[in-house]
């Protein structure tokens, strides 16, 4: 209840005992078979965050068309996708068991709430997939090529106000 996504962040990054923190709450998520198929790649390079983000936006624009969805908010040249955060951590796993995406995206959430425990920010940046799982941004940024980019995740010090943003009622299909 009280993790929300935050898009806004302070400039002090944190720092790598909490990171770390947030690492060890990712790996005991459920994990089918006992896989544990995740890897992680952490991103502080503030201009490498940026050259990632301007390579997505093309990627994720095209994308949002074949779906006909508006893309009006990518297409500012100063917006960028990871909303100015310090700190990117892409959950990898190579495409192995059939329930790979399921572990990444369910440490991905385990990651999510420590960090609402320890008072940090996150969100996910799904925009940014395509451009993370290119040959030559893989290699930029150190992702072995069997390995696919998942689950991309900023994290931060809240700066400012958090939008909370209204849920549905759960939509119980049966309760027999
Ligand atoms: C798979 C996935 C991809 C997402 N991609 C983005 C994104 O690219 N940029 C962004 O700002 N938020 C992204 N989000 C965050 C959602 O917009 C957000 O979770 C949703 O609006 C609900 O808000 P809440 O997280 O505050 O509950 C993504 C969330 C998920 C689960």
């Amino acid at each position: 209840m009280a993790r929300h996504s935050v898009r806004a962040y302070a400039k002090e990054i944190p720092d790598r005992d909490t990171i770390q923190t947030l690492l060890e709450a990712a790996v005991h998520a459920p994990t089918a078979m006992h896989e544990e198929p995740w890897a992680f790649v952490v991103m502080q390079d503030e201009a490498l965050l940026r050259q990632v983000s301007d390579i997505a936006k093309p990627l994720f624009i095209a994308r949002l068309h074949r779906i006909h969805r508006s893309s009006s908010h990518v297409l500012d040249d100063n917006f960028n996708i990871f909303h100015d955060a310090g700190t990117l951590i892409v959950i990898c796993a190579k495409p192995s068991g059939i329930y790979v995406e399921a572990d990444c995206w369910l440490a991905a959430e385990n990651l999510m709430l420590a960090a609402c425990a320890l008072g940090l920010g996150t969100c996910v940046i799904g925009s940014a997939v395509d451009a993370l799982n290119r040959a030559d941004m893989k290699e930029l940024i150190g992702i072995p090529a069997e390995y696919n980019a998942i689950a991309p995740i900023i994290v931060g010090i809240p700066a400012g106000e958090i939008t909370i943003t209204a849920k549905k009622a759960p939509l119980i299909l049966a309760w027999k």
